[in-house]
């Protein structure tokens, strides 16, 4: 029993070592160019999963429900498949320890998300029902997430950072193609023609008014791989002085 205990207790240390894989450059904390780099890692790490840390490969990212309770329209998409979030980058990380703020620029040139809706209400004043399948394409989508974080101390000594709270603004810019099978239960053709040119044709304040409730999902998704990848990293291994 001894024997297998110490076995154990070997494999979880060079597996604890082995998971430290993407070697990171210590940065400044005023370094906003080195700590990009760096979550530039830490993001492409989060989103491809870590199977030893028992995080999720995220890309594609399914989710089962998203509901969109807003003023003058109800939605819920179900069985979501969103593709494309490997590919984004983080363009810009700043830091600012003593407010425990951490804000992240990413850019996702392409998403692709499709699944089944079901929808109630109006869109920019059209009235809009159904429920089918859907398939929104978009391009050149700007997120900025505005974190509030954290740092504990663990019992090896070693500090950790983590995101105890966010805020995210997002801004599509390269455009949205969007298709609803079904619309209106199939029993209108033409207002359901009308109403997708409609809704592709005015993508932009559409993508405004329909998106917080996709990206407060997605983000949540994210953000809890964030963590528990960070829970991997001590800070001493991230900034210089720590
Ligand atoms: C979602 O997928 C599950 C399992 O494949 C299926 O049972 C369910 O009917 C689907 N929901 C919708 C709204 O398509
Ligand atoms: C929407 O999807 C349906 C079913 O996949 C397809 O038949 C139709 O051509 C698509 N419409 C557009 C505008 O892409």
């Amino acid at each position: 029993m001894k024997g297998r205990i110490l076995v154990l207790f070997c494999a979880l240390i060079v597996g604890a070592q082995a998971i430290q894989a993407p070697k990171l450059t210590l940065c400044k904390e005023e370094d906003s160019a080195c700590l990009t780099k760096t979550a530039s890692i830490i993001y492409k790490t989060a989103i491809q999963g870590v199977p030893e840390l028992n995080l999720e490969n995220l890309d594609p990212m399914y989710i089962d429900k998203i509901p969109g309770d807003l003023t003058g329209i109800k939605y819920e998409l179900s069985n979501t498949t969103i593709k494309g979030s490997k590919s984004c980058d983080v363009v810009n990380m700043k830091l600012e320890l003593q407010k425990s703020k951490l804000w992240l620029d990413i850019i996702c040139p392409y998403l692709d998300m499709f699944g089944a809706y079901d929808v109630f209400g109006k869109i920019l004043s059209i009235p809009i029902t159904g429920n089918g399948d859907y398939r929104i394409e978009c391009k050149e989508y700007h997120i900025r997430i505005d974190t509030d974080t954290k740092i504990s101390q663990r019992k090896d000594g070693r500090k950790y950072i983590s995101f105890k709270s966010y805020q995210f603004n997002s801004d599509l810019k390269g455009g949205m193609v969007s298709n609803f099978t079904n619309l209106f239960n199939g029993k209108q053709k033409e207002l359901a023609d009308n109403v997708l040119k409609f809704v592709n044709k005015n993508w932009k304040p559409v993508v405004k008014e329909l998106q917080g409730p996709v990206f407060s999902t997605n983000l949540k998704k994210l953000i809890k791989n964030f963590n528990k990848y960070l829970k991997s990293v001590p800070l001493d291994q991230i900034l210089v002085d720590f």
